[in-house]
């Protein structure tokens, strides 16, 4: 199989492409995106990285910053994270608050904005949102091996700024008791790791560790075999909101996307590939970077069924 002209002939017919989807205009700082980038890359489980498009370009990674969060927390509380947050898919919106009421403050899962926050309440653990926020960078620095990923300010002041479903949201679970910490600085740190900005080399880099069941590719352990599995049966149910079925049954792979456009998916012993387009479809996960990764699943046959 020739990879690099499969990626050729994608990002071909993805910068050829004109419903390019649109761009999520509700964070204003995420409006100025030129919705013609597109970008791919991978990085596969014998150390190769393939990449086309705009792949070195960075782009505000949002709710893909949810798997590492997830990752953290679990490091940090184990399964007692569960009995704050669900693991069943919504069915809902990503930002929808009417399940909270029904479910007693207790989100869905780990990757709606009402289960993400509660993870950043969990990560936030009493330390400054500047030392939570420290964390979640030096763990990215770790999987990637490149000290130079950063916050995007101005992305987070926009969407700090903008940002009353979530405050609403994090409101709304403190009244139930799910939120310890003070709300605003439990919105400070999840705005700021949504604010996040890497390239799809960086993403794909830092997916590494999923796609070898919780191993470093430098040697060691993120995480062991049994949660690297358990945080992609978590990206497959739940990874695209409302849309993870559809996900499921096109692509076949775990993934998880943001509002700016990236997805990462993960083939379980094969690749980490991480896609970058930043028009959205009407579920809020970016179009071209669906429809790449169906075009990729069906040239090379990578698929987890
Ligand atoms: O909280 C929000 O609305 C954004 N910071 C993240 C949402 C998101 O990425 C949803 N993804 N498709």
């Amino acid at each position: 199989m020739d990879l690099t002209r499969i990626i050729e002939t994608i990002v071909g017919q993805m910068r050829d492409a004109d419903d390019r989807g649109v761009v999520a205009s509700y964070i204003p700082e995420l409006a100025k995106i030129d919705p013609a980038r597109f970008g791919i890359a991978i990085a596969t489980a014998d150390g190769r990285m393939v990449k086309g498009g705009d792949a070195d370009t960075g782009f505000s990674i949002q709710s893909i910053s949810k798997v590492f969060a997830l990752t953290l927390a679990l490091g940090k509380v184990g399964d007692q994270l569960w009995k704050r947050v669900g693991r069943e898919p919504s069915g809902s919106a990503f930002n929808s608050i009417v399940q909270l009421e029904r479910e007693a403050g207790i989100p869905r899962n780990p990757f709606i904005n009402a289960g993400a926050i509660v993870i950043a309440d969990i990560n936030l653990a009493g330390h400054r949102p500047r030392e939570a926020i420290g964390e979640q960078l030096r763990f990215l620095h770790y999987l990637t091996e490149d000290d130079s990923i950063a916050v995007d300010n101005a992305v987070a002041r926009s969407e700090t700024e903008t940002g009353f479903r979530n405050i609403a949201l994090a409101n709304y679970m403190r009244a139930f008791g799910n939120i310890a910490q003070p709300v605003d600085l439990v919105l400070g740190t999840y705005f700021h790791q949504c604010a996040i900005e890497m390239s799809c080399s960086q993403l794909a880099l830092a997916g590494r560790f999923l796609m070898l069941g919780g191993a470093h590719p430098a040697g060691g352990r993120v995480v062991s075999e049994r949660r690297a599995r358990r945080i992609c049966a978590l990206m497959l149910t739940c990874g695209h909101y409302d849309a993870s079925g559809d996900f499921a049954y096109r692509i076949g792979m775990p993934g998880k996307s943001g509002v700016g456009g990236g997805i990462l998916a993960i083939v379980p012993g094969v690749a980490s590939i991480a896609v970058w387009s930043p028009g959205l479809n009407e579920t809020g996960n970016s179009h071209l970077g669906t429809v790449a990764l169906e075009r990729l699943a069906d040239a090379t046959g990578w698929s987890v069924f």
